[in-house]
């Protein structure tokens, strides 16, 4: 079936099993491996992406819930001013080590600040209590929220 969408600002057509979800379709048939397969139950967020503005877990997404809608990726939001922030404050703050959970973290962290730009440590995480870390204690990641907050003023 086929399935039109936009991807990172560009219209796009999938030929998939409407079923088919969005994480494997952006993954096999779209060639954007940011977005991890973790737990693939949506429980680590490894696998998020923005669908119209709002943090989605693709691994329990159909394709076809998608169609007409706009999902962007870290491949995206890398190359906006903001995605780019996030990104240098992330590594700034060392939170980032084996990257398994980053572009997850990078796509929540961008959503907290649009809605939060200066974001309370309560508000940092709950944006994160969706996506798990094995690595780094989260405290990093969360010190990132604040230096992208700073470093970002007036971009959000
Ligand atoms: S792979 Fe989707 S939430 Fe874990
Ligand atoms: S850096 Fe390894 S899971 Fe987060």
């Amino acid at each position: 079936m086929k399935i039109e969408f936009t991807l990172n600002q560009q219209p796009i057509a999938v030929d998939v099993d409407p079923m088919q979800t969005l994480l494997m379709t952006l993954r096999q048939d779209c060639g954007l491996t940011a977005s991890k397969e973790g737990c693939n139950e949506g429980e680590c967020g490894a696998c998020s992406v923005l669908v119209n503005g709002q943090l989605v877990n693709a691994c329990l997404l159909p394709i076809a819930q998608v169609s007409g809608n706009h999902v962007q990726t870290l491949e995206g939001l890398r190359q906006t001013e903001k995605g780019q922030c996030v990104i240098n404050a992330l590594l700034e703050a060392k939170g980032v080590q084996c990257g398994f959970c980053s572009p997850g973290m990078v796509l929540a962290l961008y959503v907290l600040l649009e809605q939060h730009p200066q974001p309370t440590e309560q508000q940092v995480r709950t944006a994160l209590s969706g996506n798990l870390c094995r690595c780094t204690g989260y405290s990093m990641i969360v010190d990132a929220a604040f230096i992208a907050a700073t470093k970002g003023a007036g971009l959000w």
